[in-house]
């Protein structure tokens, strides 16, 4: 489904970063090692390069990898990107000085071992940035996020709160905002945002 998505034409998600991202990152240590997880296309990668941060992009579609590649020599930087099931993928222990989830939505049961490793394989000090739709959403006008049909794919802070047990939240928030990115995120919409570090 993701490399049928990131076949099309331009950019699914457009090529700008997220706008949580872009006005959360100045938290993540100047200079360090960021994993973009579930990253796509590669707009939020190549952001945090261009802000000199040392990038690496994991995701299952190699086609939309192979586009943030073709996205990151367009804007001079370079990535480093790994086609990879988060199922299969190790984050690795105290080597991220941040990680990236925006609008990743896996099963539970993976979403739950996958936030265990981010609390594992953050650095002392190393912060968490995460938008993700939530079930409310399935209400509102926008469109974007998981289909009616796999509610379970959505996230809530509660849940969240859980799953990231051993991080200090500075930022945790369900709330509602216009989102506009590329063709499938637009409009109206509900989300839990995240900022968490692991304590220095
Ligand atoms: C809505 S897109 C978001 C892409 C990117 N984070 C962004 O904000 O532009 C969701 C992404 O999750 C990836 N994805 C979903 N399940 C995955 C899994 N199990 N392993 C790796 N990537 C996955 C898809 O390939 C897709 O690129």
């Amino acid at each position: 489904m993701w490399n049928q998505r990131y076949d099309e034409k331009g950019y699914a998600y457009g090529t700008a970063p997220n706008d949580f991202l872009k006005s959360e990152c100045f938290r993540i240590p100047k200079g360090g090692r960021v994993l973009c997880l579930a990253e796509g296309e590669g707009r939020n990668a190549v952001f945090l390069a261009k802000q000199g941060y040392a990038v690496t992009a994991v995701d299952q579609s190699s086609v939309g990898l192979e586009k943030a590649k073709t996205l990151a020599i367009d804007n001079g930087v370079e990535i480093s990107t790994i086609i990879a099931d988060l199922v299969d993928y190790d984050l690795g222990k105290e080597i991220w000085d941040g990680i990236v989830s925006i609008s990743a939505h896996v099963p539970p049961e993976l979403r739950r071992k996958l936030h265990n490793q981010v609390v594992n394989s953050l650095k002392r000090g190393g912060v968490f940035i995460l938008e993700a739709y939530t079930k409310r959403h399935l209400e509102m006008d926008g469109s974007g996020g998981p289909p009616p049909s796999q509610k379970e794919l959505f996230m809530s802070l509660d849940e969240l709160k859980h799953e990231l047990n051993g991080l200090d939240f500075l930022v945790g928030a369900e709330i509602e905002r216009n989102i506009s990115e590329g063709k499938y995120h637009q409009g109206e919409s509900a989300v839990v945002q995240v900022v968490a570090c692991k304590k220095a």
